[in-house]
């Protein structure tokens, strides 16, 4: 069984469904609401372990919210290691209109620090086949996971969303970026390889220029679809896969997630089958 670590924000997200975005000083009625879990990192390690996984996540929350969070990740196969913090929890309000676009604005709210890889995640760091990393906690935490990685010979496949500079010796550790085509501008030359997500175009592999189209869906709610690409290709690439086959697995799994509304209930499962006798 292969072993993602991730590292990354957790908080809950609130979904409005609205019939379209607002103009300056405009009011609107949503049609529906909903409330679940979420983060880039959490969704990440949501959708690995969904993958089949052993995956190991680090995130902070608010004291009262690490029973509750901690129930789910049970649930879903995770193991949590959610360090309690003095500030409210995390919270994400995300706007969609039913075509796939959104408006998502996030309060970081409870947030890790660079002693909390070491004190309750060093080892899961140190032991994982690959690290999943991105940019929504803060820049000491990703410099001090991915120092461990690279000390172990950890793989470190980096979401740089949402975009922000990078320090030197961050950029020099990371051996695939996957940003979104605005953040594979603002992340310019790096050292490691680059596969830029394109939405509904797939993706492009920057070493060779090659895009990987991606199957046509009815996109519904594009919520989380970065996250399920970053974990299948992560999960698909701790198993050996090439990175070529690892992006077209990625491309179809985030394909599949923006058909259905919000981001748990779409994270799709990996089927799981039953060789014939
Ligand atoms: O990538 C989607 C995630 O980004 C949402 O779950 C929201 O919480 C934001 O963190």
């Amino acid at each position: 069984m292969t072993r993602i670590a991730v590292i990354g924000l957790v908080g809950r997200s609130l979904f409005f469904e609205v019939p379209r975005f607002h103009s300056g000083g405009e009011t609107i009625h949503a049609s529906g609401i909903h409330e679940e879990w979420g983060g880039k990192g959490f969704n990440q390690a949501v959708a690995a372990a969904r993958q089949g996984a052993q995956v190991a996540f680090l995130g902070a929350v608010a004291a009262p919210d690490v029973k509750p969070l901690g129930e789910f990740c049970a649930k879903e196969g995770i193991r949590a290691a959610l360090v309690a913090k003095k500030t409210p929890t995390a919270c994400a309000a995300i706007m969609t209109d039913g075509t796939g676009e959104t408006r998502v604005t996030v309060y970081p709210g409870a947030e890790l620090d660079a002693e909390d890889v070491d004190k309750g995640f060093y080892e899961k760091v140190a032991t994982a086949d690959i690290l999943l990393l991105n940019n929504e906690v803060p820049e000491t935490v990703n410099l001090r996971a991915s120092e461990i990685a690279v000390e172990s010979g950890v793989r470190i496949v980096f979401n740089p969303a949402p975009a922000r500079p990078l320090a030197d010796a961050l950029k020099d550790r990371v051996a695939l970026w996957t940003p979104n085509e605005f953040e594979e501008a603002e992340l310019g030359d790096v050292p490691g390889e680059v596969v830029a997500t394109l939405g509904k175009k797939g993706c492009r592999i920057r070493s060779t220029g090659e895009v990987i189209p991606a199957p046509a869906v009815q996109s519904v709610d594009s919520t989380g679809a970065g996250d399920t690409f970053n974990a299948v290709l992560a999960v698909r690439l701790a198993e050996g896969e090439c990175l070529r086959d690892a992006c077209i697995a990625a491309n179809a799994a985030a394909a599949q997630s923006v058909a259905f509304k919000y981001v748990m209930p779409s994270v799709p499962r990996r089927p799981r089958l039953r060789l014939a006798k």
